[in-house]
């Protein structure tokens, strides 16, 4: 049995459905369906005795206490988080209480769980933290990608939140013992993306014929994983990654914004040309910058390819490609998000 939390979410619900593929280790999956968490996404278990949702907050340490006293689980992956930068320039609050504040508490109750187990039990047991490149800040146009040992230096209300829960993370390792990792992921897109971050909502506006927003002058660079690659890393750290160590996880596939809008255009006029016989680049408009935007974020994922074998299964190329298939192949899901029909069904189903 493991417990994930934040698997409503993108990447805890690619990683949830990933999982159970593989293998019939049980999932408790704690979520607090805020406006990022969809259910609609893990609509393929339902009725699946291994899938186990509960609707709560990482912050509430009495409900997170039971849930592992009840569940035993010999690990848990930290997924949930506020994730959009843009949300957090304008409402930084959020993000300290789940990303900070949330954590802390997490982290105490695991602790207290932790130390209840048998000595065996105890060796074996893994808290696994899931965060971001955006924690060591911005990159120049020449400078070596970020290694496991770049200074933190983050910049937006985002990534400080996640930097000062990575401290937490590695503080109870330091001081308490408690057997943790940390992964440090490059800008993840793929299957089950909300469309408040670029890739989806590039696919998305382009086919709805609106605007195709880029920020600034579309230079700034991302480093871009396949969510499913991002997956395959966490599983590999869990199985072998050595106590209290980081692993960045990337896939050495840096783009320029403008760059990844434009590869979209393309696949979209292959896959589904627009009925005007037009490009979707044609929809391309330039916008105000985001404030304090980091220019480039680019990730050295030796350590995890070498230490631990990793290594990714797609390319940008192939991976961008599937993505928006997916995306042309699910116009229920889309539909759902868009619509906000699937935050009416949580507050008919939870009331809240
Ligand atoms: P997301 O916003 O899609 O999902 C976050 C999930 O966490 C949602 O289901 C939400 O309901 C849940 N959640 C939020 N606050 C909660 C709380 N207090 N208690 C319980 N659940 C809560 O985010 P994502 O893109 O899937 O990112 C998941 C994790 O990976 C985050 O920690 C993020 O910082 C990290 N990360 C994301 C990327 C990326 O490119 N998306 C890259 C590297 C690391
Ligand atoms: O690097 C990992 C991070 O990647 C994660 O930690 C975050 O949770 C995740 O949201 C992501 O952050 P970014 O800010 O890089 O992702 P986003 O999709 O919001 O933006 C990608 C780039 O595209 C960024 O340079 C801003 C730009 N952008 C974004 C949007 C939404 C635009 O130009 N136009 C847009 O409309």
């Amino acid at each position: 049995m493991i417990l994930v939390t934040g698997g409503a979410g993108f990447i805890g619900a690619n990683f949830v459905l990933d999982w159970l593929a593989q293998s019939d280790e049980a999932v408790v999956n704690l979520d607090k369906l805020t406006y990022a968490g969809n259910l609609e996404t893990l609509a393929s278990l339902n009725g699946d005795a291994r899938h186990h949702f509960v609707r709560g907050d990482i912050g509430d340490r009495a409900l997170v206490g039971q849930l592992l006293a009840q569940h035993q689980p010999r690990a848990v992956i930290n997924f949930a988080a506020e994730s959009h930068v843009d949300r957090s320039i304008h409402g930084p609050g959020e993000f300290i209480q789940t990303n900070v504040v949330g954590t802390f508490n997490l982290l105490e109750a695991v602790r207290g769980y932790w130390n209840t187990l048998p000595d065996d039990r105890k060796a074996a047991f893994r808290f696994l933290h899931v965060s971001t490149d955006e924690v060591y800040g911005t990159l120049a146009p020449d400078a070596p990608p970020f290694t496991e040992t770049h200074p933190y230096e983050p910049n937006s209300p985002y990534s400080a939140s996640k930097a000062a829960s990575d401290h937490l993370v590695r503080a109870w390792h330091h001081t308490y013992g408690l057997p943790v990792l940390t992964t440090n992921c490059s800008n993840n897109y793929g299957p089950y993306h909300f469309p408040e971050k670029l890739i989806p909502l590039v696919i998305l506006n382009a086919l709805a014929g609106k605007p195709l927003p880029v920020y600034g002058d579309g230079q700034q660079v991302r480093d871009w994983l396949f969510v499913r690659d991002h997956c395959s890393a966490i599983r590999r750290v869990l199985e072998a990654g050595r106590l209290g160590e980081t692993y960045n996880v990337g896939g050495w596939n840096e783009k320029a914004n403008l760059d990844v809008v434009q590869t979209i255009c393309t696949l979209l006029d292959e896959l589904q040309p627009r009925a005007d016989g037009k490009g979707y680049a044609e929809q391309i408009t330039f916008v105000a910058d985001r404030p304090g935007h980091d220019r480039r974020y680019a990730i050295d994922a030796r350590k995890l390819e070498k230490e631990l074998g990793w290594k990714p299964a797609e390319t940008f190329e192939t991976g961008i490609r599937k993505t928006v298939q997916w995306y042309l192949a699910h116009p229920a899901w889309v539909n759902n998000v868009t619509s906000g029909a699937y935050r009416d069904w949580v507050q008919q189903q939870y009331g809240a």
